[in-house]
């Protein structure tokens, strides 16, 4: 009944995915406001169902992330860096292992069998992930080094294509990361154009009314994350996909800080490109993904010359080989790409509805608890999802970071990579503790324990 209640109010998991505010079935105005105070009293009314049907046990998870059983400091380690990198279970690290012990091998480049097996198995790793993504074909999967690296690849071919001519315009927002920022601003520098910004609001949101403003036919690319690594603000992402297509341009996601929390339908944001890294979703570092319209993917050209991205080559004039291949240069990673595989069967099984609302449950007792201490400035909006930041009045978040480390609890402090958000909001960083399907509620506690503890220390 909740859930039933928070879909239909276009909250919840549907919200997450970038489409409730959007929802426009035929309700009235009063019948949709009870739907909306009903969906708000549901979690109280109903939780003993709510709990039977999503509930995840972190404490039955975390006996397959070995690297959680250790004292840091003599205390117990509690790992709330999950968005800068997530702990790896036993199914990714034993398929790394089990990869190099038995069919280690190049791939595409052997009649041999350790070669034929490393290569039906770095393939059966694209399909998953096809799957998972539901991508229209395994070839719109290119397996690279990481979110970076996608978007890297992204910009560098559109730029060698003809897509671009000077004074076009690309639009990027305010909370990206510098990854979704400085690539796109290369581009502007080397071919002329413009970059344009999508302003944040006070509340941490994109300013979605700017947006249209910003949109005209010299807009080519709107480049924008699903959700902020440093606030937590899920960004709308079908409504910002399809108001840049109506215009004619390309839409890039960031999917870095999605990929973890929700089940990704690409067909469904409606982008053009999707990309992730397999370290931020349990998978191993130096492997990522740049989902790409096939369509696309055969009209522009490559971007790293090199071995496998041919058909042939001669002096005079090489001819390059189809997508996925031709944006796949030199040796990849192909263990990663297993093991990425791995860690995606791996969060299929959790299952990533019960995995995002233990996550929920997890950062708004967080916000709870963390919000009634002296001094404090939460940042972003009140659905968040993955990452709370937050400052202390007077007090610097390294040194809050530095004791936070000491008892035990390794949180992020700094400007994560997202400068230009940091001055919108006056500051240069602060401390964010992100979340993953292993945290407990214990440890939410012991964090706001923890933080009266260390500004008794530093008041
Ligand atoms: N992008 C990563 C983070 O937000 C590294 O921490």
């Amino acid at each position: 009944m909740a859930r039933m209640l928070h879909s239909i109010a276009g909250h919840c998991f549907i919200c997450k995915v970038g489409v409730g505010p959007h929802f426009s079935g035929q309700v009235t105005q009063p019948f949709r406001q009870f739907l909306l105070l009903a969906a708000k009293l549901a979690p109280t009314l109903f939780r003993p169902y709510r709990v039977a049907v999503t509930r995840l046990d972190p404490y039955t998870l975390r006996p397959r992330f070995p690297i959680l059983h250790q004292k840091i400091n003599g205390r117990p380690l509690v790992y709330f860096d999950n968005a800068a990198t997530t702990q790896k279970p036993l199914a990714v690290l034993d398929a790394s292992r089990n990869y190099y012990e038995t069919i280690n091998s190049n791939i595409h480049r052997g009649v041999h069998r350790l070669s034929q097996a490393a290569t039906a198995a770095h393939e059966a790793a694209r399909t998953t992930i096809a799957r998972h993504l539901n991508a229209t074909r395994d070839e719109e999967i290119i397996f690279t080094g990481g979110t970076t690296d996608s978007i890297n690849l992204v910009a560098s071919a559109l730029g060698r294509s003809s897509r671009f001519k000077e004074g076009d315009e690309i639009i990027v927002s305010g909370l990206e990361h510098h990854s979704n920022t400085v690539p796109w601003q290369m581009l502007c520098e080397r071919l002329g154009l413009t970059l344009k910004v999508i302003p944040v609001l006070d509340n941490g949101k994109l300013d979605l009314a700017a947006y249209q403003n910003l949109l005209s036919e010299r807009t080519r690319l709107v480049a924008v994350n699903h959700v902020s690594n440093a606030f937590g603000t899920v960004n709308e992402v079908v409504h910002i996909c399809a108001r840049a297509r109506a215009v004619g341009a390309l839409t890039l996601v960031d999917g870095a800080q999605s990929i973890p929390h929700f089940k990704i339908d690409v067909q469904l944001l409606g982008c053009d490109f999707y990309a992730f890294s397999g370290h931020k979703v349990y998978g191993p570092t130096g492997v990522g993904i740049l989902f790409g319209r096939y369509d696309l993917l055969c009209e522009l050209p490559p971007w790293r010359g090199g071995g496998e991205m041919i058909k042939e080559v001669s002096f005079e004039k090489t001819t390059y080989n189809d997508p996925p291949f031709k944006y796949e240069a030199g040796t990849p990673n192909i263990e990663g790409g297993i093991a990425l595989a791995a860690a995606i069967d791996f969060v299929n099984e959790l299952g990533l509805d019960r995995v995002a609302a233990h996550e929920d449950a997890l950062i708004r007792r967080a916000a709870d608890l963390l919000g009634e201490l002296d001094g404090i400035t939460l940042y972003g909006p009140s659905e968040r999802t993955g990452a709370l930041s937050f400052n202390f009045e007077g007090i610097h978040h390294y040194d809050l970071g530095t004791l936070l480390d000491q008892m035990g609890f390794a949180l992020r402090t700094g400007h994560h990579c997202c400068q230009p958000l940091m001055a919108r909001f006056g500051m240069t960083g602060t401390l964010r503790a992100s979340f993953a399907a292993y945290n407990t509620l214990e440890e939410v506690e012991n964090l706001a324990t923890a933080l009266k503890k260390a500004l008794m220390m530093l008041r």
